[in-house]
């Protein structure tokens, strides 16, 4: 949780953290290794990859070279990791360190595992971002001198030399804890954040900011409504959610069409977050059905009385918010839940991983680490769909991320549960990454995609080639996956396609050529990179990345 400069519940929240600090020698055997949750499973491993980043990512985002720009905030004191060549950052609106000679922010390179510093100005703490069409990330806001800025990082191949950019135009309004969302005009909406009950696109284009009601209705005693859920839905509205209530917004009028059905349970966005995914969109139904899925978050409460600890939610949400009349379908997950991040897999099943059984978002506000990742199969029968995958030994609780890399893995980055980096026994500032190895890794022979065109326009047919060492029991799948802005348990711009595929057919060369379809539409997929995966058996191929306008 930050220090807010405009909230009137500051006193209380002050009072909340000397509460913490009072407490925390008591409260951290709570946190020791022993006492977190462990469910004996199987399926799936870890790795360590990097064993000392410097600096802990609060936000995490895979380029379409490959390498994953890490972020955490610059108004947090000295990161582990130096600035190059004697630069340092002397910044005298900076709280914590004027005059500052480490990086906050660095690129790593999966397979080599080399981490670069980046060098960035003003302070992206809880900021939010999107991929642009030309692959370029648009983040914007933050806090103190941070909080109107939009920043931009144009990718390009490890060893070379892009940086960000702090950008000559701001936000219309401060944001702090927003979401952002890339739309079928090639700009971003970014919606709420603390204080902001509106939203606005960036680049603007001549639009204004928008006062959403949902935002300042669900704006409840804790403000359970920053970082929203939001979904670009296949007929072009905006399913926003917020606390325990969602919307179907018209973002090209700015008008909200119609409120949908308070989801049970607790709040589910920060500080108490859930998290939200829309499951995949598929070309078998012309891309009409929507489905968005809600998992975990805190008890109401939570956050106001740290101290007690209170169980995380332990249930899931789905709702189809384009049917005529939308109802929460609930189920239970293996385990109670709060700060996961829900991350879709090639193999159109979803992911939750990191978090804790208890208490909510906030510096030291969370104990029992949750340490098994679950799989969820959509697709299955309700009581059959969740699997117990093998835990790690490293708790992420707040400021983590989890992101698919192209090779198919996870990685799983960050986790600081303190202002600055601590390095003491109550979940310490996390510089470790780590990559998870879902089931389907190990699962057998992979397919690998050996021709793809690398520009598709929308709705062209190509065709795509894959070598597989294995006769496909059933279709080879190809699906479509974007590169998310992961931040708070939550991966703003991630959807999934399942393209529509021709049967398999023998190559020459041995292989398997498969005719498919480029989505049909910006409102299927806005203008950008795309991960494309070939799944055979269950078991998906390395991505690669297609440019789609
Ligand atoms: C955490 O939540 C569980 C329920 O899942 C509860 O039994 C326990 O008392 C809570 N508090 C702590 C500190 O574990």
């Amino acid at each position: 949780m930050g220090l807010c400069k405009v909230s009137g519940r500051v006193d209380r929240i002050l009072f909340n953290i000397f509460l913490v600090l009072v407490a925390q020698s008591a409260i951290w055997q709570y946190n020791s290794p022993g006492l977190q949750l462990v469910v004996a499973a199987g399926g799936g491993s870890w790795e360590v990859v990097v064993r000392n980043a410097g600096i802990a990512s609060m936000h995490t985002a895979v380029t379409h070279f490959g390498n994953v720009v890490l972020l955490d905030r610059t108004n947090i004191g000295p990161s582990l990791l130096p600035l190059p060549n004697g630069i340092c950052r002397d910044n005298h609106r900076d709280q914590a360190s004027k005059h500052d000679c480490t990086a906050h922010s660095a690129l790593y390179t999966p397979g080599t595992n080399e981490v670069r510093p980046l060098f960035i100005f003003t302070d992206t703490w809880c900021s939010s971002g999107q991929f642009r069409a030309d692959g370029t990330l648009v983040q914007t806001g933050g806090n103190l001198d941070g909080f109107s800025k939009i920043r931009t990082f144009t990718p390009c191949a490890s060893g070379e030399d892009c940086n960000w950019v702090e950008t000559e135009t701001n936000l219309q309004q401060g944001r702090w804890y927003a979401s952002n969302q890339q739309l079928p005009d090639g700009t971003a909406i970014v919606v709420g954040g603390r204080g902001a009950f509106t939203a606005e696109f960036v680049p603007a284009n001549g639009r204004g900011q928008y006062h959403l009601p949902l935002l300042t209705e669900t704006n409840d005693a804790q403000n359970d409504n920053f970082y929203p859920f939001v979904h670009l839905l296949p007929n072009n509205r905006l399913y926003i959610f917020a606390n325990r209530d969602s919307i179907l917004y018209n973002w090209e009028q700015q008008i909200t069409l119609k409120r949908l059905p308070t989801i049970p349970g607790g709040p589910r966005n920060y500080p108490s977050a859930g998290s939200s995914v829309m499951l995949p969109l598929s070309a078998a139904d012309d891309w009409a059905t929507a489905e968005i899925l809600i998992c975990g978050g805190s008890e109401f409460g939570a956050f106001m009385d740290p101290r007690a600890r209170l169980p995380a939610s332990q249930t899931c949400g789905r709702i189809l918010p384009l049917a005529a009349n939308p109802e929460w379908a609930m189920e239970n997950m293996p385990m109670r839940r709060n700060m996961g991040d829900m991350i879709l897999l090639p193999t159109r099943q979803v992911l939750i991983i990191n978090g804790a059984e208890n208490g909510s978002q906030g510096w030291g506000f969370a104990s029992n680490a949750v340490l098994n990742p679950v799989l969820y199969n959509p697709a299955l029968a309700p009581g059959t769909r969740f699997d117990t995958l093998t835990a790690t030994n490293i708790a992420r609780v707040y400021h983590s991320t989890a992101n698919l890399l192209p090779d198919g893995r996870i990685l799983v980055a960050g986790s600081n549960s303190h202002e600055f980096y601590t390095f003491s026994p109550m979940f310490p500032t996390e510089l470790r990454i780590e990559a998870f190895s879902p089931p389907y890794l190990a699962a057998g022979a992979r397919p690998a995609i050996v021709a793809v065109p690398g520009a598709l326009g929308y709705g062209q047919n190509f065709v795509v080639e894959v070598e597989y060492a294995a006769v496909p029991r059933g279709d080879i799948e190809l699906n479509l996956l974007t590169a998310p802005y992961v931040t708070h348990s939550y991966a703003q711009g991630q959807r999934l396609l399942q393209l529509g595929v021709g049967a398999p057919v023998r190559t020459a060369a041995g292989g398997y050529a498969i005719a498919t379809r480029a989505p049909p539409s910006a409102v299927i997929l806005p203008a950008g990179y795309a991960m494309l995966f070939a799944v055979a058996n269950g078991v998906p191929s390395e991505a690669a990345w297609v440019h789609v306008t």
